[in-house]
């Protein structure tokens, strides 16, 4: 990856080049080059916006043409990135200059270890700013949305949704789906891709903690509200202010705490645990869950009020077993990373791999994918993936695959190939809800082949 290199331009103008010092004294600074100009009225051309430009302006003596020429000229440079130095004949311009916005104003040479300090730390600043901005871009670039693999229409339909999703709207988004399909990946990316990526994402599962705990995560507590409360303490809510708060494994919420999170939801406050004053939350709510929340309200244990409240918009992430046309993609994305990961060569999949991954029905999804794929990078050693790479990790999913099985019974006399191919084709297109595209690349033949085989008979 192209990594930009760290270096700040220190522009010294019109220090005389007698006073060797003050060059030397900037050379001295980390991460910088200097360069001494000359000053002939072209402060203009001199003086730039560029952050990692430092410039270090020195006055012998002024006259209003010079701090016409400056007035102008500040306009195109970074306040913070400007230094001026004054012999003491040019003392009484420094509270004009300093009206003008320049702070940085150094006597010289009694001051020269200030100046070079404060440019020195000003470097520092640059730097900061400057690797935190890469930090950012990577991490923001890890959640954008063309890093979800998949080209299936199902899974293409919930991009779109998640993309206007982030760009326009603050409204709840509920996650549906089984595990291992990328909701969380999702939420993510609806975050960072928002006006919201800025503020934090909070993450809050709430199967993972008990109810008390969750409450006080959530809503936070103040002193004393009970034995432990030493202190007052933020909830998620406030934390994630600006920002999202993804609720994982919503499905799993007690009665109680979804009566509590509906109204700080419909009320946009809430109060702390123990807490009297109500507390204002901007953040957007996305939660998820694999499971059937319909189903939890028919049982009494998930409240409609909130499911409604929560599914203003939904997006249901399908199983990769209805997305068959993204598994070698996934698949071979997930060489890629692992390759990275273990410093692996591995190239690609044999065909007969291919195909044990196309007709498994992978019920961890794409988290299940991701560990077989994991798993055959490390045995692999050749640079193709073999079928046995793959069903060593999968000795326990081929017991599940037993269940797709295609079982053709040919009477003798009617044992043609071309029966017996139709009657393959059939059995796949039941598999496969009869999707044509999905069956012929399960069958390895491409849609028109599958189309003539199907006409031929008839
Ligand atoms: N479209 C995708 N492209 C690439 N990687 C993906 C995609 N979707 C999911 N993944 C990866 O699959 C794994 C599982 O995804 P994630 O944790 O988002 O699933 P989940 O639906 O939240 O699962 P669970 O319900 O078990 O919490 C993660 O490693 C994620 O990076
Ligand atoms: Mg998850």
């Amino acid at each position: 990856m192209e990594q930009r290199q760290f270096k700040v331009k220190i522009i010294l103008i019109d220090i005389p080049t007698t006073i060797e010092s003050i060059d030397w004294l900037f050379k001295t600074i980390k991460n910088t080059t200097v360069q001494n100009v000359v000053f002939k009225s072209n402060l203009q051309s001199i003086f730039s916006k560029s952050r990692d430009q430092i410039f270090i302006l020195n006055l012998n003596s002024f006259s209003q043409e010079f701090l016409n020429e400056l007035k102008e000229a500040i306009e195109k440079v970074e306040l913070e990135n400007l230094f001026i130095s004054l012999s003491s004949d040019a003392s009484k311009i420094s509270s004009i200059l300093s009206r003008l916005g320049i702070k940085r104003i150094y006597f010289y040479p009694e001051e020269e270890f200030v100046l070079r300090n404060d440019v020195s730390e000003r470097v520092e600043q640059i730097k900061q700013e400057f690797e935190s901005e890469i930090v950012k871009d990577n991490f923001q670039k890890k959640f954008e949305f063309n890093r979800l693999i998949g080209k299936s229409p199902k899974f293409i339909q919930c991009i779109e949704i998640a993309k206007r999703v982030a760009s326009k709207s603050d409204a709840t988004v509920l996650l549906l789906g089984e595990t291992g399909t990328g909701k969380e990946m999702l939420a993510k990316a609806i975050h960072y891709n928002s006006e919201r990526a800025e503020y934090p994402f909070i993450e809050l599962n709430t199967s993972a903690i008990s109810e008390t705990l969750f409450e006080s995560e959530l809503f936070g507590y103040e002193k004393g509200a009970f034995t432990d409360a030493k202190n007052s303490k933020p909830g998620l809510l406030e934390i994630a202010e600006g920002g999202t708060a993804f609720l994982d494994e919503i499905g799993d919420l007690s009665l109680n705490l979804q009566v509590k999170l509906l109204r700080a939801i419909e009320n946009k406050t809430f109060k702390r645990i123990g807490g009297v004053k109500d507390i204002k939350v901007d953040c957007r709510i996305i939660a998820a869950t694999n499971q059937n929340l319909e189903k939890l309200i028919d049982e009494k244990k998930f409240r409609s009020d909130l499911y409604y409240r929560l599914k203003v918009i939904s997006i249901h992430l399908p199983p990769l077993r209805e997305r068959i046309e993204d598994i070698i993609p996934l698949a071979e994305h997930f060489i890629a990373v692992f390759n990275t990961k273990y410093g692996t060569k591995v190239e690609e999949i044999s065909q007969s791999a291919k195909r044990i991954l196309l007709q498994y029905t992978w019920p961890g999804n794409i988290r299940e994918l991701s560990n077989v794929i994991e798993r055959a990078v490390l045995l692999c050693d050749s640079k193709t993936i073999s079928d046995k790479d793959i069903q060593v990790g999968l000795s326990s999913i081929l017991s599940t695959m037993k269940k797709n099985l295609i079982e053709i019974k040919v009477e003798i006399d009617k044992a043609k190939i071309q029966n017996v191919t139709y009657d393959l084709v059939q059995e796949v297109l039941k598999l496969v809800d009869g999707n044509k595209s999905q069956a012929a690349k399960i069958l390895g033949i491409s849609r028109p082949s599958l189309l003539k085989i199907l006409n031929h008979k008839n």
